[in-house]
């Protein structure tokens, strides 16, 4: 078992050996972050930026922590409080970053692509932490490592994406991972923003939600994205919410069973109930506890690691 890649760009190139050796480090270093001393020396020496371009919270709080979890140098790039202000581009950012000796540099941007320019002109491993409508991949490994811990396996669940996913990178990420792992995976929203196009990437796509959520195992509630939409996509939000909110009333029709997910930021009322987000079915926060040990499975694999044969037991 080895990570033969430099960067992680995203989740379509990469073949599912690969996500599960992620899936399975991450696994290794999730028993390490149960220990009373949860650091390892892995990455001692080693610097890595957060150069976050677009507001986070999640993503970026974890990945501080998974570096300094792996005794790496962590620097947090604001770009509020940068020269980007004064109209610095994103090509001379990143040079000036590796000047400061980066060794990986982990980006959030809102331009599709971005990631992937910067892996062209820049020596620094990229970890693509979000970009744009495009990718967001370390949302999606720990979403299908949350799913595999809670269920067992991948293959053959029954996953329901609901809600915006047109404008959404979590979306595309996590339909990327879920069909090379094998699960089958069902998206629903109102037709503007889950049009038909999406059955090409392996998926099933519905308009009706009773049918989306009926046969699920699990079900992955995502935000309406008005950041990115370009136009009013549905009448009003509370329109929105009584044809394709997790309602109280929807919740209790679904399988006993069924894992709620929400990869966050949650608007409470609209696309899922509050009492359902804080259900016992409710997997939301364990998919934030998630993400350190799968930001530094990545950290660590794209700094060189063989994978969770070398992580001490
Ligand atoms: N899920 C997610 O990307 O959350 P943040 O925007 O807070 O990082």
């Amino acid at each position: 078992m080895s990570w033969p890649h430099k960067h992680l760009l995203d989740i379509e190139s990469l073949p599912a050996e690969d996500l599960l050796t992620v899936l399975d480090t991450a696994r290794a270093f999730k028993a390490v972050g149960e220990r009373a001393i949860k650091k390892v020396p892995a990455l001692r020496g080693k610097t890595v930026v957060n150069l976050f371009v677009e507001p986070s919270t999640r993503t970026r709080i974890s990945f501080e922590l998974a570096a300094q979890r792996l005794s790496a140098d962590i620097v947090n790039f604001s770009a509020e409080a940068s020269s980007f202000k004064k109209g610095e581009s994103l090509k001379d950012t990143a040079r000036n970053l590796e000047a400061l000796n980066a060794d990986v540099i982990v980006i959030r941007h809102a331009a599709s692509g971005a990631p992937h320019f910067l892996s062209r002109i820049v020596q620094a491993r990229i970890v693509n932490a979000g970009d744009g409508a495009h990718e967001h991949p370390t949302q999606a490994l720990l979403d299908v490592f949350t799913i595999r811990e809670k269920l067992g396996r991948i293959e053959g669940l029954n996953v329901t994406i609901l809600g915006d996913i047109l404008y959404s990178r979590v979306a595309r990420s996590n339909i990327w991972a879920l069909t090379k792992l094998g699960a089958h995976v069902t998206l629903c929203g109102p037709s503007t923003l889950v049009p038909r196009e999406f059955e090409r990437m392996g998926c099933r796509v519905t308009h009706r939600i009773d049918e989306a959520l009926a046969d699920a195992d699990v079900i992955n509630l995502l935000r309406i994205q008005h950041e990115r939409q370009r136009q009013s996509m549905f009448p009003s939000l509370g329109e929105y919410t009584s044809l394709f909110g997790l309602t109280k009333a929807r919740y209790a029709k679904t399988r006993p069973s069924a894992l709620i997910m929400h990869p966050g930021p949650i608007n409470r009322g609209v696309e899922i109930d509050s009492e359902v987000a804080d259900g016992d079915r409710s997997v939301i926060l364990e998919q934030v506890t998630n993400g350190i040990a799968v930001r530094m499975a990545v950290l660590y694999l794209v700094c060189g690691g063989k994978g969770p044969q070398e992580i001490p037991g």
